[in-house]
């Protein structure tokens, strides 16, 4: 058997793209509440505050909020032993410099931790998940403030100390290596709720914001670890893999770099240090990166039990000026070229379930640390036909096609995983775009990209085919 037997199979979303109830029980605004709908053509609009007239999706989500309950079962149904959500950092701190917390949020999450321990079913909790209190953005600047670093051990001290007994696995900064892609401001500000001035040098900020967090990483994981000894506390970053797009060195070297910038958060995060190559990138640049003798020791004192990875797809990338870029900001960078070995997806994303096993492979090789897939999956549209079945073979052949490269992974490459999450596993807000109809759940939640819909849950086909995943424990896929 691939599998151990106690692999954690199960599926994942954030608070922010489902819950809505935005300004119930609390909850203050977060930043995602002032992000607007937009297309993979169309940007999702920061608006200045929530304004009259635009329509924010994240605000009313699936209404996961009030109908938690009822998904449960449903995951219940499908023999989840885990499920991955976030603590939205506003039902805890609405503006997220107070002192004491709001009981009202507090108890949410109590009361949804609780049913997942009916089932059986093991919490996997992030920390941070795009959606930090807005206050913080107009108050402070987000994580270009050392400040935030207190806010955010604070915030995290009470739910650990809250719910040391329900989570074991938690992880700190969701995808915290997005924000490398400094062409498109929803990286910058989904991660550290910056947003950057024309004059300033953005690389500089990125990085000055990327230390705060990766101190109060290393922060959270001692005070966890000291909390309760037995949590299991990881990072989170977006598998980027880059592939050079011939044999040529240049190309090569060119996807090398592009690889070393992304490893450079995990490198941090597990071995306690930054690398030389980034330490020799900011003295190029002249940058002044604050970095303190208590940060550096922090950060040997905080490294991660294990690694929190999402992937979805890869980039090819070339030296060469004259092959077209057919990448998008919102598809791992604009800047990567066709491979022509590849499919892509309608929203333009690479399919390549090679490159997981590639991937696994080069994070174990690495770091000999284990890997929590916490996201995998596949954004597509669904169509309810009017017996009311949604034929989702495209999901299925996506995910079976990345199970089966993980399972060599596992099996024949010795690569240590503890569990894995689809993504979305109930349809949720689309993240990049905003939308409802890029779909990635076993779940259908009735709701249209405008907001329309009775937002019922339905069965999809895939909902039995992962069941039966789960319960052959990978055996049959
Ligand atoms: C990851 C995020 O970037 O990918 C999720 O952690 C996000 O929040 C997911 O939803 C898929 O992206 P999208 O844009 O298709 O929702």
């Amino acid at each position: 058997m691939a599998f151990q037997k106690n692999f954690l199979w199960g599926g994942a979303v954030a608070a922010h793209q489902v819950e809505g109830g935005w300004n119930q029980g609390g909850k203050g605004i977060s930043i995602t509440d002032v992000m607007t709908a937009g297309t993979h053509t169309i940007p999702r609009k920061i608006t200045d505050g929530v304004l009259e007239g635009e329509y924010y999706p994240n605000h009313e989500g699936i209404n996961f909020y009030a109908r938690y309950k009822e998904d449960i079962k449903l995951f219940a149904e499908m023999g989840f032993k885990c499920f991955r959500t976030s603590i939205a950092w506003t039902r805890i701190f609405p503006k997220g410099d107070e002192n004491e917390p709001n009981e009202e949020g507090l108890q949410f999450y109590d009361d949804l931790f609780d049913e997942l321990q009916k089932y059986g079913i093991e919490p996997v909790v992030t920390l941070s998940h795009f959606e930090m209190p807005y206050h913080l953005v107009k108050e402070y600047g987000g994580w270009r403030n050392r400040k935030l670093i207190d806010f955010f051990v604070r915030f995290s001290e009470v739910v650990m100390n809250r719910y040391k007994d329900k989570v074991k696995y938690w992880m700190t900064f969701n995808e915290i290596n997005n924000q490398t892609i400094i062409s498109n401001p929803i990286y910058a500000f989904t991660n550290s709720g910056v947003i950057y001035d024309e004059e300033e040098d953005k690389l500089e900020v990125m990085y000055q914001a990327v230390h705060h967090e990766l101190v109060a990483s290393a922060k959270v994981v001692k005070l966890g670890h000291n909390i309760n000894p037995d949590f299991k506390i990881g990072c989170m970053v977006a598998a980027l893999p880059n592939y050079p797009y011939t044999c040529n060195p240049n190309d090569v070297m060119k996807a090398f770099e592009a690889d070393q910038e992304q490893l450079m958060f995990t490198d941090v995060h597990v071995r306690g240090h930054y690398p030389q190559r980034t330490l020799n990138i900011w003295k190029k640049n002249n940058f002044s990166i604050e970095i303190t003798k208590e940060d550096k020791e922090i950060l040997q004192e905080g490294t991660v039990d294990f690694i929190g990875c999402s992937y979805y797809l890869t980039n090819t990338l070339t030296a060469d000026e004259d092959v077209e870029r057919t990448g998008s900001d919102l598809a791992g960078g604009g800047d990567a070229v066709n491979n022509p070995y590849l499919k892509v997806s309608d929203w333009g994303w690479t399919i390549d379930p090679i490159g997981f096993r590639y991937y696994l492979n080069m994070m174990y090789s690495r770091y000999e640390l284990p890997i929590f897939v916490v996201e995998n999956g596949f954004g597509a549209t669904d169509r309810v036909e009017e017996d009311g079945n949604i034929e989702d073979q495209n999901r299925i052949d996506y995910l079976a096609s990345h199970i089966i490269e993980m399972k060599k992974a596992v099996e024949e490459d010795g690569v240590e995983v503890l569990g894995y999450t689809t993504w979305g596993c109930i349809d949720p807000i689309s993240f990049t775009t905003g939308e409802m109809k890029k779909r990635y759940g076993f779940i259908y939640v009735d709701r249209e990209n405008d907001g329309s819909g009775s937002l019922k849950r339905m069965k999809k086909k895939s909902f039995n085919w992962y069941k039966n995943v789960i319960a052959t424990n990978g055996e049959e896929i």
